[in-house]
């Protein structure tokens, strides 16, 4: 698929996440409903979602798309380099970074977003796309900002 202009309106995604994290901040519905939000505005996606950290790896938590990877290695695919290196790994072409972890092959681009409780991070945001290059800069800014909401409101606690 050819590459196109996005224009995600980030503000809008913003009011409606605190409104989403404002109603109920226990992280299993909050990153349901997260998820859900994401996948609607945003077009061109094919799975948006999150994975946890639980006894030491990833485990797949809340996310739209097909049925994917339930556990991955810190370190391992994209999602795990993002929490080795604590940095947003933004992936244009997923077949050239090494280790990439195809859980679907349709998938073309990647991007990743660690989410910190205190110092630590506890989770990842990550989102995949079957067209090439799809997260622009813009994008990166507009999702970080939502993982800072996250981050601000979210209850970890059962
Ligand atoms: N591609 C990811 C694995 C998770 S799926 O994209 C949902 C990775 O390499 O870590």
């Amino acid at each position: 698929m050819p590459k196109q202009e996005y224009s995600t309106d980030y503000p809008l995604l913003i009011q409606q996440a605190t409104g989403i994290l404002d109603a109920e901040p226990w992280y299993t519905a909050a990153m349901s409903n997260l998820s859900a939000l994401i996948a609607e505005s945003m077009a061109d996606l094919n799975w948006a979602g999150f994975y946890l950290i639980r006894s030491g790896q990833l485990v797949v938590g809340p996310f739209q798309g097909k049925p994917a990877c339930i556990h991955i290695p810190i370190g391992k695919g994209v999602c795990g380099t993002a929490v080795l290196q604590d940095r947003i790994q933004v992936v244009p072409d997923v077949h050239a970074f090494p280790g990439h972890i195809a859980c679907d092959s349709v998938s073309a681009s990647e991007i990743v977003i660690p989410i910190h409780s205190g110092e630590r991070v506890t989770a990842v945001l990550d989102i995949d796309s079957p067209v090439q290059d799809r997260f622009s800069a813009e994008d990166t800014q507009g999702l970080a900002g939502l993982v800072r909401l996250i981050e601000e409101k979210i209850r970890w606690e059962a």
